[in-house]
């Protein structure tokens, strides 16, 4: 089987459907529960100052491109940095136990996302450049390699690099097969959740996707396989680089998001440098699931030398396509919270209240963020959304698109059920790609749909995030699979910060009937295909909330 057809057989036997779930254990094994918190025995950690008060900006201005003044790169804006992205943001008690909620959302709270940053020698930190590991309990970085000065300046002046990775059995503990997408949609929120974290200190960030794996495991010493216990290893995911300094103040407001080219022997030098501790043991035990090593295995990126944006900026999402969110629908920043209290106080609802409605310019606003966020992936968006309206203010319940690459528009109407009706709806703002459908009561549907779980349906609207599913395997390679499910997890992270921003809640979803949805649809074949759901709606209080 060639890669593509490995990956297509993985996402067609990890489809959840009515009567047969994707295989898991079907139970928790609490005798082999996986630590959350990996640590280095032998790594050196620097604990990282935390903020004593909010002084961050606006939430709105955060997205509004050269308001936030640059920070400088120190000891504790890289302490902010990750406060803002991957720490922990508040514990949850029930009887005995408490756990910790963090910045980024994770399926099951189970948190496979592992965040480390490759930093210049810096006060406060190191005398020499070096690869760090964040661990977040400690809110620390501990070092896990260093490198002589020379190999640091064959990087671009004012960046330095951030890089993600899964532990697969950590999600794959409680969910079994499906869990390698888990991972992935995991990945996308924590990929969004440090770029607004850069932007709230005039930082910004790109994705250096011609970058290939091996490459990304050798410099964030994945590849060291004496140094994790079998089964416990780390996936390689993805490498950021975040600007900082004067050159990015000079062109913030021009930022385009294309990534700095890295030179090679710059990877080879790291790995090369000296290397410190070894990973602390997970779980006592594991339960193998050998479809998932065939999974991460079919999609390792080679390193490519074209970035995927086509040269042509009319094609993808644009900004000024989109005026609303800098006009009159802007929320009224006296009024509204600041970066940091939303992305602190962002929690997944356990159940919404099936009564709180949305207004419909917020609902406009934030589906103009999400066309917005499209400009910021390396590639033209593969994700469109399907929309069950079930309260905004005067708009009539049902179901709704948004096209977020209007090129799609033809081949999406096809695609989908003929009786369509394909009308933008009242007073939506021009530019704005939201089409009506159906008009109806579908939250019993969308429920049902979503694993029969209640939020889908006792929200303001939910939705089914769908992604050019089999033309971007074709056009990319199988390693794109995980750039799919990476867009969705972006998408599902603004949604949660726009929800938090208006005063309501969200919740991803990522237990759907996967091929019940593209029934709904019509979709008849893979072109498209649902892979990540999401609510968003008034949320009951959960009382087991704590801040301590
Ligand atoms: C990819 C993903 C899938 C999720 N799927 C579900 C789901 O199907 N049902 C649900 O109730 N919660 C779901 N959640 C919510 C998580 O359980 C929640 O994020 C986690 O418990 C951590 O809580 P927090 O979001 O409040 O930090 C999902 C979250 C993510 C990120």
């Amino acid at each position: 089987m060639n890669d593509i057809a490995t990956i297509t057989h993985y996402h067609e036997a990890t489809k959840h459907h009515p009567r047969r779930q994707a295989r898991s254990l079907g139970y928790m094994d609490w005798a082999t529960q996986p630590d959350p918190f990996r640590r280095f025995t032998g790594a050196q950690l620097t604990t990282l100052p935390v903020q004593e008060t909010d002084d961050s900006p606006p939430y709105e201005d955060v997205f509004m491109p050269g308001k936030i003044p640059t920070h400088g790169l120190t000891l504790a804006s890289i302490g902010r940095f990750f406060e803002c992205s991957l720490a922990i943001s508040a514990w949850k008690r029930a009887g005995d136990s408490r756990w910790a909620l963090r910045i980024n959302p994770s399926s099951g709270n189970l948190h496979p996302t592992e965040g480390y940053c490759l930093l210049p020698a810096m006060a406060g930190i190191h005398d020499s450049p070096g690869v760090y590991h964040y661990a977040p309990r400690e809110h620390g970085l501990e070092r896990r390699g260093e490198f002589p000065q020379a190999v640091w300046d064959k990087l671009p002046p004012d960046i330095f690099l951030v890089g993600l990775s899964s532990i697969a059995w950590r999600e794959a503990w409680k969910y079994g097969e499906r869990a390698f997408r888990y991972c992935q949609h995991d990945c996308g929120h924590a990929y969004m959740a440090i770029d607004v974290a850069a932007r709230m200190l005039g930082w910004r960030v790109a994705l250096l996707d011609t970058v290939g794996d091996e490459e990304i495991a050798a410099i964030l010493g994945l590849d060291r396989a004496d140094e994790f216990r079998a089964n416990e290893e780390e996936i390689p995911e993805l490498l950021i680089a975040v600007y900082f300094g004067a050159a990015q103040s000079a062109t913030q407001a021009e930022f385009d998001n294309r990534a700095p080219a890295i030179p090679e022997d710059f990877f080879q030098g790291v790995a090369d440098g000296a290397w410190f501790g070894k990973a602390d043991p997970l779980s006592r035990a594991h339960h193998d699931w050998p479809l998932i090593h065939t999974a991460d295995r079919a999609t390792r990126k080679p390193g490519t030398i074209e970035t995927l944006l086509p040269d042509d900026p009319g094609v993808g999402a644009d900004p000024r396509t989109c005026p609303d969110l800098h006009g009159d629908h802007q929320v009224d920043h006296e009024q509204g919270f600041s970066a940091w209290q939303v992305i602190k106080k962002r929690r997944s609802a356990v159940s919404m209240d099936g009564t709180t409605s949305l207004d419909r310019q917020s609902f406009y606003r934030m589906l103009s963020r999400i066309m917005e966020s499209g400009k910021n992936l390396p590639w033209p968006p593969k994700v469109h959304i399907a929309l069950f309206v079930h309260r905004v203010d005067a708009l009539p319940p049902g179901l709704y698109l948004l096209v977020r690459h209007s090129a799609m528009q033809g081949e999406l109407q096809k695609a989908t059920h003929d009786h369509f009706h394909w009308k933008k709806p009242t007073d939506c703002p021009t530019a704005l790609p939201l089409y009506f459908l159906q008009e109806g009561n579908l939250a019993r549907i969308a429920k049902t749909l979503s694993c029969v779980q209640d939020i889908a349906g006792d929200g303001a609207f939910s939705a089914g995030m769908i992604a050019e599913f089999q033309s971007s395997l074709d056009t990319f390679g199988a390693w794109f699979y995980k750039r799919l499910f990476w867009e969705t997890g972006m998408i599902g992270q603004l949604l949660y910060l726009e929800a938090e921003a208006v005063g309501l809640s969200g919740t991803g979803i990522g237990c759907f009937f996967d091929d019940a949805v593209h029934e709904l649809l019509g979709f008849r074949d893979r072109t498209f295909q649902s892979l990540y759901h999401f609510t968003v709606g008034g949320a009951v209080l959960d009382p087991r909330v704590s801040l301590d």
